[in-house]
């Protein structure tokens, strides 16, 4: 099987790049993130605080994430339910930044990712996929762009979703999280020794997924 690692900050395009990149190629798109988002908000809707380990880490074993595709979409199932519409919100974005640095969370999800990758041809996006979850990939891209540059792509997106929100206060959200997932001590978001460094701060969409698509072909 074939493997491509996307990883980076948030809002860098990582989601947009890779669904593009997996069409082209004809693989599977793999958004990690979205599995840490599902188990954020079983601990939010069970009241779960993101600072309680220990809570966090007993509730673990009440969770299953599974994973299933829709044209081509992928879609998460928390205990049975798609979660799908649920997990894109400020609130879940920022309970999945608190909770993914916990053992026992990642532990849950590693497994399931790997499965994954043994079965199809995958390209995987996330901040630990060149580092942890596949360590052998054939190519892994560590996609970055400034924080202003993120927080405007953010900004837009979930306007178009319908969704009121504060460009200001999203960029300050962004460079909280990236600060927390750089730093915490399990699975820090870095660049893999092996990674190549794509910054799209001035790049368009295509030439991102053009450039990925090239170092994959030429590798
Ligand atoms: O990519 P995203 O914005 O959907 O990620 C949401 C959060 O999940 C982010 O703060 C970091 C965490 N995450 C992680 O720790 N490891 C991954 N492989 C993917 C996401």
């Amino acid at each position: 099987m074939h493997s491509i690692a996307v990883d980076g900050p948030a809002g860098a395009g990582k989601s947009t790049i890779a669904r593009r990149v997996a069409k082209e190629l004809g693989f599977i798109y793999v958004d990690t993130g979205a599995m840490y988002r599902s188990m954020a908000l079983y601990f939010l809707r069970h009241g779960i605080k993101g600072t309680e380990e220990q809570k966090v880490s007993d509730a673990c074993s009440d969770i299953e994430v599974t994973i299933e595709y829709e044209d081509g979409e992928q879609q998460v199932f928390l205990n049975g339910e798609n979660v799908n519409a649920f997990i894109r919100t400020e609130e879940v974005s920022m309970m999945t930044s608190d909770t993914s640095k916990y053992p026992k969370v990642r532990e849950k999800l590693l497994s399931l990712q790997r499965e994954l990758a043994q079965k199809k041809n995958v390209i995987m996006d996330g901040r630990d996929i060149g580092t942890c979850v596949l360590p052998d990939a054939d190519l892994k891209v560590y996609l970055t762009a400034s924080s202003g540059e993120r927080a405007r792509r953010r900004y837009k997106e979930q306007i178009e979703r319908g969704i009121q929100c504060d460009l200001g206060q999203i960029e300050k959200d962004i460079i909280a999280r990236d600060e927390q997932d750089m730093n915490r001590a399990v699975s820090p978001l870095k660049q893999a020794k092996d990674a190549v460094l794509v910054d799209a701060s001035d790049m368009t969409i295509e030439e991102v997924v053009a450039k990925v698509v090239s170092l994959y072909q030429n590798r």
